[in-house]
């Protein structure tokens, strides 16, 4: 059976600052998810991700189909109203266009979608991560996927030794989607020379060399480049089939554990480490440490299980720990230097017309 996956992700409002949203309003796209996704989808999880509602949901239309994209932003849409009403912190946020045009992306919210012909069993696990930009997965599945330090199976496992195809973006290009894709392991100088760069080469997918089967699927939607201004953070989203021709989901786990310094953080303009967290964690501290929340399910005919946990473990709460001191290390040098993002990444706010004033202050002696 030909099933898809499709993740849908927004930021339309949240308490007491870019926290959590309320229960009312997720109440609502859950209650909306059901009343309009009636001949449409087979099943739906609704979650959230510091401020960000995720719906994930499954179907047999494809990706990128036009009525799951407009259900979706209807969804946001009823309820962005319920957070205009409950006076919730940028309510709203993510939607950047007035009127849908057929396809969500570019239009603010996060998409990630797959579609594939079902296994016997099929294992996934979706991420949502908040308060950073897709770029953060560049190093935990270019690890998973790549590297026999991480991923054993890439030696152990007959099924994943011609290794996988990374597709990657260069998100800087707005025009069009600018894609290039690198075969590990033989291009992995390559795949590493644009994976460096989070905020401008992102992967966007990686398939299976052996069977051509998708693997994984990132949003990849840069929100300045659709607003030309800063609007919030591009808080990104990931599918990720695991097990089989694909690496174990404890293989895709492990690089996580290095809690990696990512862009965003404070008015996403710091660069912090990437802490796993619970699912349905808050933000707190400094509007971050930014987060990273993963939820594995299976699916039979496109019905979804309960969703597991991955990051609800005793280990992680040591991991939890360490990633804090990091992140108070970093933060104890302010707006110094490589704490505060560079003035390529700031150019879409407020700092400026504070830069353009000192300019005119400047004398040439
Ligand atoms: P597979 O059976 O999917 O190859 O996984 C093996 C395993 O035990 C993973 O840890
Ligand atoms: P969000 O993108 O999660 O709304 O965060 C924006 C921000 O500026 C946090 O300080
Ligand atoms: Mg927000
Ligand atoms: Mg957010």
């Amino acid at each position: 059976m030909k099933i898809t996956i499709s993740a849908l992700k927004a930021d339309i409002g949240s308490i007491g600052g870019h926290i959590i949203p309320s229960q009312a309003l997720l109440s609502e796209v859950k209650n909306k998810v059901q009343e309009l996704g009636k001949e449409l989808i087979i099943d739906f999880y609704i979650s959230h991700t510091g401020d960000d509602i995720a719906i994930l949901c499954t179907h047999e239309r494809g990706v990128s189909d036009e009525k799951i994209h407009k259900l979706a932003w209807d969804v946001f849409l009823a309820g962005t109203e319920v957070a205009k009403k409950q006076g919730l912190y940028g309510a709203g946020q993510d939607l950047l266009k007035d009127a849908f045009s057929g396809n969500i992306k570019g239009m603010g919210p996060a998409v990630a979608e797959m579609e594939f012909e079902e296994r016997p069993n099929e294992p996934f696990v979706f991420f949502a991560a908040d308060k950073t930009d897709p770029g953060a997965y560049n190093l935990p599945f270019y690890l998973g996927f790549a590297d026999p330090m991480y991923c054993a199976g890439l030696i152990l496992s007959p099924k994943m030794a011609d290794g996988f195809i990374f597709r990657i973006i260069d998100v800087e290009n707005t025009e069009k989607d600018k894609i290039v894709d690198l075969n590990s392991p033989e291009d992995i100088y390559d795949i590493a020379a644009l994976l460096r760069d989070n905020e401008r080469y992102v992967i966007e997918s990686i398939y299976s060399r052996a069977s051509g089967s998708q693997a994984l699927s990132i949003s990849t939607t840069r929100l300045h480049n659709i607003a030309g201004k800063y609007t919030g953070k591009d808080d990104p989203i990931a599918l990720v089939r695991v097990q089989g021709e694909f690496p174990a989901t404890g293989e895709v786990l492990a690089p996580f554990e290095i809690g990696h310094f990512v862009a965003g953080f404070m008015r996403g303009s710091h660069i912090g480490p990437l802490m796993p967290c619970k699912l349905n964690s808050p933000i707190s501290y400094f509007d971050g440490p930014p987060i990273v929340t993963g939820a594995a399910f299976c699916i039979k005919d496109g019905k979804l299980t309960e969703p597991a946990d991955v990051f609800d473990h005793p280990f992680w709460d040591h991991v939890r720990m360490q990633i804090s001191e990091k992140a108070t290390a970093i933060r104890r040098q302010g707006f110094s230097g490589a704490a505060m993002l560079p003035y390529s990444e700031l150019e879409y706010g407020g700092i400026v017309e504070r830069l353009e004033k000192l300019e005119k202050k400047f004398k040439l002696v």
